[in-house]
């Protein structure tokens, strides 16, 4: 298991793991959990009696049109939460707020890239109210662009209000998003327009990021000009794009075809009443990687991934009224969409939104920001603190840090000394950390501290969220002992849980349920230690996280290998110190083509171009030929040994060719 694939842990690390960290007395007094006994008792409720649960917490948070007849229908692997009820999760995000003294408080606060050192990005500032107004006159041009309820809208923008507004006014009317991160290549995006046959694409001219402009829009006509193998236009589903003046560069707008935000707007009033969906409406689909074939769709829908999305950010971030909270996730991932909009909103919050990289132009960028707009939660993930570690201490120690009372962080394992580091430098040892596991399909947060009930310990995310239930596993599917690898499963349904597959039931069956018997498969290991506590270890099938990012290593073979030059791939992680793990390729080369490193260039601005810059492989190893067993199976484990630069351990009498083995090892160039 890949615990064995980490570089071994040092003897600080695990001294730090040893710590426990009570919550903090100031903090705690305050908080809405006070102790882990009242956590216990929730917990043990939320589990003995998850329907009774479930339907009280679903009556007290959210604001129904109709209630609901049941609380969960259980098909397994087919869930349905809270069926029969009717609600509209943009109006439990907006409208429940208006004639409320939360009207007027700022809903999103926006800070653009800078431009130069020592500068303020552009700003800002949209109360709940005004939100409002933007995110119904939106809903309108929607409609005015002939989407209706069901039909799906794909979200290609940079991180400014408008991709928010965007995606609330898609569940306003019950137009299904699926926002595509703006890193993402043309071809990602057609492939996503194709595998959703969404009718509309939302984008802007262009997006800032360190200096330069994201050409968006480009990106968007030639991913509606490519075509699959058999000639067929993969986007030909898209009738229209509305398009955002955001960067002020030239563009090319298709006559009939596209639009402009700001002159639609010229057309529609302000006046949107919100859809009564049904509790199982398909809320947005979000692609991400797994161990095989293209990206899949998964599906959230709405009563039972906003009850989810409140709660969790209510709980994990202990929201208080005078709250500013900032989670520095791009909306194109799952945690932009629950915890940038769907939580922070639902619960009234000022959520922060910034525009461009933590160190452009200086590497104090979240620290300013920090002190400017007084934010007192922040979450944010492992990469960017082990990057914050390497810079140094001396830029957070120019600004004034002390409105931050609760940090967090999500995305990848942290290892003991960031996490310690966080506490020190960022928190002061005054903020309570929470490590925060979960995934695009578990829709919120599923392990995870809650601040005021429980003591932490670095490296570890900790006990379950109310209804969850996690269990360590052997391949059997039996719990293993405490202190014990495993696989890290889930017994129940939950009321966030991905409901499938865009378009692919049995893949979603076959993916995630199939693995270990009646349970949801998540592809991590973990262990748990003598108290209970959760140990994520890191994904144990064949999916990668980069600085955070998911990306699948067949993903990334199947890019190199579309490039003539190429014969075959293979690609694997390795530890990396700032990034959590590096992409390694393994590549043999068509007959005649000569490896160099220009091609190694050349090979990464393929990919780039396939899937988007954050696939790019860090490393290419050229090789006349890759490891198989006799069965043709490329030994995955050897190569990472190899990346990895460390010592070949294991039988490897399968290999059809040992001196392939010889020569990978020197394969350096
Ligand atoms: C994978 C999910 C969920 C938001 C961001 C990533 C890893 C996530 C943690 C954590 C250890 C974590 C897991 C998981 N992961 N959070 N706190 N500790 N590992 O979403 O792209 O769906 O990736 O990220 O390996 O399976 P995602």
């Amino acid at each position: 298991m890949s615990q064995t694939d980490k570089s071994a842990p040092n003897i600080e690390s695990v001294l730090h793991e040893a710590r426990v960290f009570p919550p903090p007395k100031a903090f705690a007094r305050g908080a809405h959990l006070k102790s882990l006994a009242q956590y216990r008792q929730l917990y043990r409720e939320s589990i003995q009696a998850p329907e009774r649960f479930w339907g009280r917490q679903a009556k007290d948070e959210l604001v129904w049109f109709r209630p609901w007849k049941k609380v969960l229908r259980w098909n397994e692997p087919f869930a349905k939460w809270f069926v029969g009820g009717r609600l509209n999760v943009c109006y439990n995000c907006l409208d429940r707020h208006l004639g409320t003294p939360t009207a007027n408080r700022a809903a999103l606060v926006w800070e653009g890239e800078p431009a130069a050192p020592g500068k303020p990005g552009e700003e800002r500032v949209l109360t709940y109210q005004q939100l409002h107004r933007e995110v119904c006159q939106f809903a309108n041009v929607l409609k005015r662009n002939g989407i209706a309820k069901g039909d799906r809208v794909i979200i290609y923008l940079p991180m400014v209000p408008e991709a928010a507004i965007a995606m609330l006014a898609c569940a306003r009317i019950g137009a299904v998003h699926s926002v595509v991160f703006g890193g993402f290549s043309a071809q990602s995006v057609a492939d996503r327009i194709c595998d959703s046959q969404a009718k509309l694409v939302i984008t802007a001219d262009g997006g800032f990021r360190r200096g330069s402009v994201v050409q968006l829009k480009k990106n968007v006509d030639e991913a509606l000009g490519l075509r699959d193998a058999s000639g067929d236009r993969l986007a030909k589903s898209v009738q229209r794009v509305i398009v955002l003046r955001r960067a002020g560069n030239d563009i090319h707008i298709e006559e009939d075809r596209d639009v402009w935000w700001h002159r639609e707007l010229e057309y529609v009033g302000a006046h949107c009443p919100a859809a009564q969906l049904e509790s199982e409406h398909p809320l947005f689909i979000l692609y991400t990687s797994g161990s095989t074939g293209k990206p899949k769709g998964v599906l959230h829908t709405t009563a039972g991934y906003l009850l989810a999305a409140r709660m969790t950010t209510r709980y994990v971030f202990d929201l208080r009224e005078t709250d500013v909270y900032w989670c520095t996730a791009d909306v194109g991932w799952v945690t932009g969409h629950s915890y940038v909009v769907y939580g922070p909103l639902a619960n009234g919050t000022t959520s922060l939104m910034y525009e461009g990289a933590p160190n452009f132009p200086e590497p104090d960028r979240f620290w300013r920001i920090v002190e400017k707009y007084g934010v007192t939660v922040l979450y944010t993930a492992p990469t960017a603190i082990r990057a914050f570690m390497k810079w140094g201490e001396d830029w957070p120690r120019k600004h004034d840090l002390s409105s931050l009372r609760l940090l967090g962080t999500v995305g990848e394992p942290i290892n003991p000394e960031a996490w310690i580091w966080y506490h020190r430098v960022i928190g002061a040892k005054r903020c309570p950390i929470v490590d925060t596991w979960w995934q695009t399909e578990t829709g919120n947060i599923m392990i995870t501290p809650l601040p005021g009930a429980t003591p932490t310990k670095p490296g570890s995310a900790t006990l379950p969220f109310f209804g969850v239930l996690p269990e360590v596993v052997d391949d059997q599917g039996n719990p293993v002992p405490r202190g014990t690898g495993g696989k890290l499963v889930i017994r129940r349904p939950w009321p966030s849980m991905l409901r499938g597959i865009w378009g692919d039931p049995q893949r979603y069956r076959e993916v995630y349920w199939s693995e270990i018997k009646h349970s949801y498969f998540t592809g991590d290991g973990c262990r748990q230690d003598p108290d209970g506590y959760f140990w994520i270890v890191g994904r144990i099938d064949d999916v990668l996280n980069v600085a955070g990012h998911r990306i699948g290593t067949a993903e990334v073979e199947s890019a190199l290998v579309s490039n003539s030059k190429v014969a075959e791939a293979a690609v694997v992680g390795r530890p990396d110190e700032l990034k959590g793990q590096a992409l390694v390729a393994f590549v043999t080369l068509k007959t005649d083509v000569h490896a160099t490193p220009e091609l190694r260039g050349e090979l990464r601005d393929h990919v780039a171009k396939e899937i988007g810059p954050v696939a790019k492989p860090d490393d290419i190893r050229f090789a006349e030929a890759l490891p198989k067993t006799r069965s043709g199976k490329i030994m995955r484990r050897l190569l990472k040994q190899i990346a990895a630069g460390t010592e070949i351990k294991g039988d490897t009498t399968t290999l059809e060719d040992f001196s392939v083995l010889a020569r990978l090892s020197q394969a350096e160039e």
